[in-house]
């Protein structure tokens, strides 16, 4: 028998059967533990003091795990006002979130302003709104470092073909406009996509960004941007980013200019997957067992409002089955694994090895607490799980809950 996760003691003090049975099905399990190694990593992946981990929160904003990366001493970049309010109502300090504005409206960087988080533009005409908005005051701006890298084209985030950022040959307009409404620029940064394996692109951007920085002689901090990649295939589970090579190299350049620059600047960098993906399994159900034609076809009731990636991106998550008949017949076979909405593209596995299962046997899809919950939607109807974390103390709680049908229909107004 292979080592799954529930033999690993992912789910502390309870099966995935009572779990789905006490909280729902689906459910969003997180394990505290794998949280907080994740975090410890990123914090001590250099030596340099001043070096911040920003967590990305827009790969999961639930505001119980943000309290956990908290105590762990990483501070938070944020993309909206929820994502503001969010991370307050879980203890964060203004002065720890840092809003990196892409397109916002002006009734959206006022918010930012006046919650005093130190705050990121993306273009000369966003700065130009900022500038308006608070003359005299202190602005950072994302630069586009003009190559990208990601596990998909949808989520490159710099490079010519993207919308984000400024170009490093913009600085003299850049310039023209920090002068014109007084603004201090305290920071640059930028973010080169998400989900990358391999350290040489990101150094590339580093080594971009610094270029840029050293034309800016008060800056605060300088922030490399998140995307540090994890392998979401079991069998080269440890082809991750490999933090402790990308540290050294780093803690070398960023010593480096840290003496050249000749004042005290924060380096900063801003991970989201990394942190959160491997702490959470996506518990669900059989609901059916089908053969169409030459396809078995596994139902369950993890549809794509409930975990996007795979429908979206192609993304591979792996599945585990914890159903007790699994265990006993240690048979496999080749199905298709589908989720329960009406489109015949809500595939959340095609073509899979996986152990033979049968209607109301419990799956796991791993890694899924990164984008998974927060790109979760009440389309077809359906109402969105709930998320339970198990503790260090293998104790299980619950940190959100299951969707009503009052809050599906909740901000529904009916014609008189
Ligand atoms: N900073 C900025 C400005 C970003 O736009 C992002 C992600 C991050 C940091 C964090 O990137 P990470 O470390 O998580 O790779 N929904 C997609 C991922 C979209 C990422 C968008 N930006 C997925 O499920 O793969």
């Amino acid at each position: 028998m292979e080592h799954n996760l529930r033999e690993a003691g992912f789910f502390g003090t309870m099966e995935p059967e009572q779990m789905t049975a006490k909280y729902g099905s689906p459910v969003y399990v997180y394990n505290e533990g794998i949280l907080r190694s994740r975090c410890r990593e990123l914090k001590q992946m250099v030596t340099y003091p001043h070096f911040v981990i920003d967590y990305s929160i827009k790969a999961n904003f639930n505001p119980a795990l943000l309290q956990i990366v908290k105590e762990e001493g990483l501070e938070v970049d944020v993309m909206s006002p929820g994502e503001i309010y969010l991370a307050k109502m879980a203890g964060y300090e203004p002065n720890q979130i840092f809003y990196i504005c892409n397109n916002v409206s002006e009734e959206e960087m006022c918010y930012a302003i006046e919650a005093g988080v130190t705050t990121s533009v993306d273009s000369l005409s966003q700065l130009e709104q900022y500038g308006r908005l608070n003359p005299g005051g202190k602005v950072a701006i994302r630069l586009n470092p003009g190559h990208g890298a990601g596990h998909h084209q949808k989520v490159v985030t710099a490079g010519k073909e993207t919308k984000f950022g400024i170009d490093a040959e913009m600085l003299h307009e850049v310039k023209e406009i920090l002068a014109r409404h007084n603004l201090a620029l305290i920071g640059l940064n930028q973010h080169i996509g998400s989900l990358f394996l391999d350290k040489e692109q990101y150094l590339k951007s580093v080594d971009s960004i610094l270029n840029c920085a050293k034309e800016f002689p008060d800056l605060e901090f300088v922030d490399f941007g998140g995307g540090f990649g994890i392998s979401y295939h079991k069998e080269d589970k440890k082809k991750r980013l490999d933090l402790k090579d990308l540290g050294k190299e780093l803690d070398e350049i960023m010593y480096r200019f840290a003496e050249e620059y000749g004042r005290e600047i924060i380096f900063r960098a801003e991970p989201g997957r990394y942190v959160t993906a491997e702490s959470s399994v996506l518990l669900g159900t059989v609901t059916a067992v089908k053969n169409n034609h030459e396809n078995k076809y596994i139902g369950t009731d993890i549809g794509f409002n409930v975990l996007m990636r795979p429908v979206l991106y192609d993304s591979y998550h792996e599945i585990e089955v914890y159903g007790k008949s699994v265990e006993m017949s240690g048979k496999k076979e080749r199905v298709t694994v589908v989720g329960n909405i009406c489109e015949s593209g809500d595939i959340l596995a095609k073509d899979r090895m996986l152990p033979s299962m049968r209607e109301k046997d419990v799956i796991g899809v791993l890694d899924a607490g990164a984008y998974g919950h927060v790109m979760s939607s009440n389309y077809n109807g359906r109402l969105r799980p709930a998320e339970v974390l198990v503790k260090e103390d293998r104790e299980v709680c619950l940190i959100r809950k299951r969707d009503t049908f009052e809050d599906l229909a909740g901000n529904y107004v009916l014609l008189p």
